[in-house]
């Protein structure tokens, strides 16, 4: 019989395997085919309620809280992808974006492992306050960071920098425990050995499949060690891969890692189009951001009017999301990374500084809309929400 034009196209004989793989384990949501609305809601749920079954200590400074659904399915989710846990802390209601770590594959539970963040409000409070047991609400699961047959290609490099290894956890364990035909070669940076999220998992898995290769590159390395110090170059991504053809590049981490990793990519000659990078939350040092006017302090007061409220006071340094939270207003908000547009506020009058990549829509930008969560104050403002 004659193909159909899309069956020729690259990429299409996965999709077809991975549609039949879900179907096998996955769960059956076309059972609710004669009613679309509760189709979509379950597979794109707004609010997704948890019990945390089990928590694991992964290293001094990393747990991983096993989620388990207390009353629906769990959507299905793309390994890469994240959920958004929205909680109250104190009297600030907030969300933060997590990866799932946990195979796509299994559809009992999500996992998400956190590390801490030094005076960090969300990091500190699931590490120290959580318990077994305990009620918690996220999103569905969301975000692009994902491998996609139609544009990528089946050699994944992945780069990760300290937590930024979770998605590709998920990756991992999803090529594994489905025999896909794609194979993962990861660099994973940290600055000690001890603090190594997943490593023991890591060796034991690329000493077992073929597909899996990983290498921890560690900065601080004590005397003697005998694994890659420093940190990840070009040189070393060139010396340790074979060629660089036909491969994607994927890098998760914090900011500094992709200012450093990115330009040492270029000098390989990668092409951008073959460079993707999970967002990652607002930078941690706005001021140290290219483009930052340097006259303005971080810890410079700013006062923001709200529309119809009072006057609030801000920083700053300080993302106006974070300022409207502690204020006991709760915009909408997921990725707090200027991706999602959710968080869109109306600025009436001031100025703020958006560090570039803050996808803001044309139309937007022209009517005055801001993403809250990588908007910083550069005078005083006057708002609407
Ligand atoms: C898509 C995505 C996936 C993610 N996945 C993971 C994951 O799998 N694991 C993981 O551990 N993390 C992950 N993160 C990061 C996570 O969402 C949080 O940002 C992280 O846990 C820190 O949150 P926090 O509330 O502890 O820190 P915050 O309170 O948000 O503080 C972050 C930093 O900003 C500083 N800070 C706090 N308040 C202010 C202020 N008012 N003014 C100036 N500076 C301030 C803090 O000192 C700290 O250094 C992910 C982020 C994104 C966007
Ligand atoms: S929360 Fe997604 S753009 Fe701000």
């Amino acid at each position: 019989m004659k193909k159909m034009i899309f069956e020729e196209f690259d990429g299409y004989s996965d999709i077809v395997e991975e549609i039949a793989v879900s179907r096998k384990y996955g769960i059956d949501y076309t059972e609710k085919k004669d009613s679309p609305d509760q189709y979509i809601n379950l597979l794109h749920p707004q609010r997704l309620e948890f019990h945390v079954s089990d928590i694991f200590q992964e290293t001094p400074s990393t747990k991983t809280l096993r989620l388990v659904a207390t009353n629906q399915y769990l959507p299905p989710f793309q390994a890469g992808q994240y959920i958004t846990l929205f909680l109250e802390i104190g009297k600030i209601r907030t969300t933060r974006p997590y990866s799932i770590s946990s195979a796509p594959n299994q559809t009992g539970y999500y996992d998400v492992t956190v590390r801490r963040v030094e005076g960090g409000l969300v990091s500190n409070y699931l590490l120290d306050e959580v318990v077994k047991g305990q009620i918690i609400e996220s999103s569905g699961p969301a975000g692009n960071f994902y491998f996609n047959p139609l544009f990528h290609d089946r050699q994944m490099i992945c780069l990760a920098g300290g937590s930024g290894i979770t998605p590709f956890m998920s990756m991992i364990r999803e090529v594994v425990d489905r025999g896909l035909d794609r194979s993962i070669y990861l660099f994973h940076g940290n600055k000690d050995l001890d603090d190594v999220i997943f490593h023991e998992t890591l060796n034991t898995i690329s000493k077992r499949s073929k597909n899996i290769h990983y290498l921890p590159v560690i900065e601080n390395s004590e005397e003697g060690y005998q694994g890659q110090s420093g940190l990840i170059t070009g040189s070393l991504i060139k010396e340790t891969l074979d060629h660089l053809e036909d491969k994607t590049f994927y890098l998760c981490g914090p900011q500094e890692m992709y200012w450093f990793c990115i330009p040492e990519l270029e000098k390989l000659g990668i092409p951008a189009r073959k460079i993707r990078k999970e967002v990652y939350g607002p930078p941690a040092r706005i001021s140290d951001y290219p483009g930052w006017p340097q006259e303005i302090k971080a810890q410079d007061p700013v006062a923001i009017k709200i529309k119809g409220h009072k006057i609030l006071e801000g920083r700053a340094g300080e993302p106006l999301l974070v300022t409207l939270e502690k204020a006991g207003l709760v915009p909408p908000s997921l990725c707090r990374s200027g991706e999602c547009s959710l968080c869109r506020v109306k600025l009436l009058s001031g100025k703020v500084f958006q560090p570039p990549g803050a996808l803001v829509r044309k139309s937007d930008a022209q009517f005055g809309y801001v993403h809250s969560c990588v908007s910083y104050p550069l005078e005083d403002l006057e708002v609407l929400i």
